[in-house]
């Protein structure tokens, strides 16, 4: 049996701000459990709900240098859906509700989880074979392993996985303070190790360190290699690229399931949605605070509002997308100001057309996926992408930028044969992304034709089964 652990700093249920949570919480139930042991270890932040809280249970506790600090180091764990759970408690560092804060505490925090995380396998007596790593806050931990590690019996032969699912975000901060946390010598500081640019960078760390590297779609996994989608990385990315592969991304097909989602007004399957699916339109207009007809045209965003996802594009011919016939666009969004602001000021100017809604809320999020005609993610980049496989499962028919994993999971509408899920465009040109909205409003009004496109997405398999068999042959190959 093969020991396997995973480390990241979001984890579905306890908190999670984007798919990274997503994924580490569904992946671990889908690796055969005959033949790995896979366990999961997160920081116990103090945003993790009391109910959740009062299922973990005390481990242990050691004291940790970092550096010339002394610093606390609890372990609580918990079974939760068949996987055992690890929690590195620390008051100071995981105190916030929110797992992130300014990128110099952070270094900090996930300085300290990542060496407390090989600090505590001997303590829990836990030696996994490989530890799989997730985006820049856990890249110090293959650094670890080989530096101040790999003196103790216990560690060698771990092996590790750095995946990346997101390249823009890597935990960059000036040299002389990461030296100061984490206590690793000049040795690393060099354009072939952590620095980057003058400064230290923990995912290249990781990048450089782990055994193999994975991003999270094929498409990303050959995107990463140029200078556009690189990030400045994409040099050691091809220096990497033997160890690199894309393994694209699944949603729980039982927690996201129009069949029996408990959050929906009205549930449905790909045999009945024709029936059944409008109800949730209604509702969903209703609950937006917009004319309840189902002839409307309705947009769904669901997203983080960041540069990433292409507001750009959609600020740029809002008055547009607004004089489209008979359209309803609902945001769920939180983000950065500026893309809050653009749509409450369009909210303001059509208040009978757009609702906007600058909050975080599951149920909702679940209630756009069921109840819009049309998922609009115009993404500049996108390494996977949840959102648009949660709209192909629940029939929201997704209107996408070719890029990513965008790329390899939606497969364009052709009506001369009848075929694909959803709508794209290749270029990340406003108006490009327009005519392809006004073409999708077109074939809109043939309800037979859209039902047609609905019932294949609906048909697709992005469940984990698949990508879980993946991971499994590149544990082997480790
Ligand atoms: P990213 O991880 O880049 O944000 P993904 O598409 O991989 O993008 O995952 C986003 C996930 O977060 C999806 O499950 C989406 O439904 C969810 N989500 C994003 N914003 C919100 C929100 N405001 N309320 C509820 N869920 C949200
Ligand atoms: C990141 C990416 C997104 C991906 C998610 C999970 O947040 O932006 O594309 O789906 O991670 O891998």
């Amino acid at each position: 049996m093969k020991k396997i652990l995973f480390v990241a700093s979001e984890v579905v249920p306890f908190i999670k701000t984007g798919g990274l949570a997503d994924v580490v919480g569904a992946l671990p139930k889908f690796i055969n459990k005959k033949k790995y042991d896979v366990r999961v270890m997160m920081p116990n932040y103090r945003g993790i709900s009391d109910a959740l809280k009062e299922q973990m249970e005390y481990v242990t506790h050691f004291y940790m240098h970092l550096s010339w600090r002394t610093q606390y180091v609890g372990i609580l764990e918990m079974e939760y859906e068949g996987i055992h759970f690890y929690f590195v408690d620390n008051e100071f560092y995981f105190a916030g509700t929110y797992p992130y804060g300014q990128i110099f505490e952070d270094v900090e925090k996930f300085g300290f989880f990542s060496k407390a995380v090989l600090s505590a396998l001997p303590v829990i007596d836990f030696r996994p074979d490989i530890i799989h790593c997730h985006d820049w806050q856990t890249g110090l931990i293959p650094v670890f392993l080989k530096d101040r590690f790999s003196d103790n019996e216990f560690y060698r032969g771990i092996k590790t996985v750095m995946t990346v699912h997101n390249l823009k975000f890597q935990g960059i901060w000036n040299i002389p303070t990461i030296r100061d946390i984490t206590g690793l010598s000049m040795y690393y500081f060099t354009p072939d190790k952590l620095e980057y640019k003058g400064d230290a960078n923990y995912l290249k760390g990781g990048l450089v360190y782990a055994d193999k590297i994975t991003t999270v779609s094929p498409s990303y996994a050959n995107e990463i290699k140029n200078a556009y989608y690189g990030e400045g990385l994409d040099g050691l990315l091809n220096a990497r690229s033997n160890d690199l592969s894309g393994i694209l991304n699944g949603i729980d097909y039982e927690s996201y399931n129009p069949a029996t989602d408990e959050a929906l007004a009205k549930r449905y399957t790909v045999d009945t949605f024709r029936k059944e699916r409008f109800k949730n339109k209604l509702a969903l207009q209703k609950e937006a605070g917009l004319e309840q007809d189902k002839k409307k045209f309705v947009i769904g965003i669901v997203s983080r509002l960041t540069e990433q996802k292409g507001f750009d594009l959609v600020s740029y011919v809002m008055d547009e997308i607004c004089s489209i016939a008979d359209v309803q666009l609902i945001v769920l969004g939180t983000g950065e100001e500026r893309f809050e602001n653009m749509f409450r000021h369009f909210a303001w100017k059509y208040p009978d057309r757009i609702s906007i809604n600058t909050f975080y809320d599951e149920g909702f999020s679940r209630r756009i996926y069921a109840g819009s005609d049309v998922f609009l993610m115009p993404s500049r980049f996108e390494p996977c992408g949840l959102s648009q496989l949660i709209s192909l499962r629940y029939g929201a028919v997704p209107l996408v930028r070719e890029t990513g994993g965008l790329r390899d999971t939606v497969e364009a509408y052709d009506e001369y044969n009848h075929t694909g899920t959803g709508f794209s465009f290749a270029n990340f040109n406003a108006h490009e992304m327009l005519g392809i909205l006004h073409y999708a409003r077109r074939v809109f009004d043939n309800k037979r034709e859209w039902n047609k496109i609905i019932e294949r997405g609906m048909r697709t398999d992005f469940s984990w089964n698949n990508s879980a068999k993946d991971y499994e042959n590149l544990y082997e190959s480790l």
